[in-house]
């Protein structure tokens, strides 16, 4: 069984540790500051490296969960010249530009790095239901895989280095959007005097902002197969009905107003009795 050693004992950092020390994996930890390493140690008894090239010479392979580019370009840079025969895997989320960078250096030095970022909060690391989106070398990716288990229950490998950050991305976008707009759509149901158990049922229950119309409109989209289910023009008219209401209740819509200029421009470019999907060609910015 590889050695693993794991930096970064953060919100999510910590439980994945913990329960790569569960599954057996785990010898070391590096923390920046010592202390939440030192913390980990008694708990879950294993060794506190007090730097990143002692991890490096304690492990075979390295795990990172930091912060951001920066920190993982530090990490990742001081341990440069001891990842010969090692495999560094950085679960954070990250620039896959920056991320690409670091893996062809440790690549020219005799090492292998994945972008293995993760879908889930702490609460999802903390019972190892993370998913993974693996990116990086095919070759060898399997025991990379099988040590990822002992915290995640889906590791999907999407493809070579990069590939992982870029599928966190388009996660990101999307749920990044989609709160935005759920706290667009509750202030509007609250002024409008809705119960709150009610507008809670609706948008966790029964909406259709979910993954069911991502798996309906998204082949739509791909192959422009815009045969009408619902049509654009019915889309414009319901969010001009929103803003109509919301004039009145003083209720903001940034993200609906932004969304109906969307579905006006598709109208426009002749997709009014299409489907609304049909909004791909305004991002796009294709043509009928
Ligand atoms: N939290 C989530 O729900 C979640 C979900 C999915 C993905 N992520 C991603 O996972 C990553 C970690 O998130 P987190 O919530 O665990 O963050 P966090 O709690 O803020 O932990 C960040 C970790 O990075 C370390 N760090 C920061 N800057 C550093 C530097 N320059 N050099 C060395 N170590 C440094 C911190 O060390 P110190 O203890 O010394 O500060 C800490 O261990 C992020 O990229 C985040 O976007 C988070």
């Amino acid at each position: 069984m590889p050695r693993v050693g794991l930096a970064g004992l953060g919100v999510m950092g910590w439980w994945i540790a913990a329960n790569l020390r569960k599954a057996g994996h785990l010898v070391a930890v590096y923390n920046r500051t010592r202390e939440k390493a030192e913390r980990f140690s008694k708990e879950y008894g294993v060794e506190v490296a007090r730097s990143p090239k002692e991890l490096a010479d304690k492990a075979d392979v390295i795990i990172t969960m930091l912060s951001d580019s920066d920190a993982v370009s530090s990490f990742v840079g001081s341990v440069m010249d001891y990842v010969g025969g090692k495999t560094l895997v950085d679960m954070s989320t990250i620039h896959p530009s920056v991320s690409v960078k670091l893996a062809q250096e440790v690549s020219r030095r005799g090492g292998k790095m994945y972008d293995a970022p993760v879908i889930g909060t702490s609460v999802f690391a903390q019972q190892a239901k993370l998913t993974v989106l693996l990116g990086g070398p095919k070759e060898g990716k399997e025991a990379v895989e099988d040590m990822l288990k002992a915290t995640a229950q889906t590791v999907v490998y999407v493809g070579p280095n990069g590939a992982g950050l870029y599928a966190k991305l388009v996660n990101n976008l999307m749920v990044g959007v989609y709160v935005a707009a759920l706290a667009e759509a509750l202030e509007f149901g609250l002024k409008a005097g809705l119960d709150p158990n009610v507008i809670t049922e609706v948008l966790s229950k029964y909406t259709s902002a979910s993954p069911t119309t991502a798996g309906l409109k998204l082949p739509k989209m791909l192959n422009g197969d815009y045969s009408v289910q619902f049509a654009t023009k019915h889309m414009r008219k319901d969010l001009e009905i929103i803003q109509d209401e919301a004039k009145g209740l003083k209720s903001p819509t940034l993200l609906s107003s932004l969304a109906l200029q969307l579905y006006r421009i598709t109208e426009n470019m002749g997709y009014g009795e299409l489907d609304y999907s049909a909004v791909k060609e305004v991002i796009s910015g294709k043509r009928r």
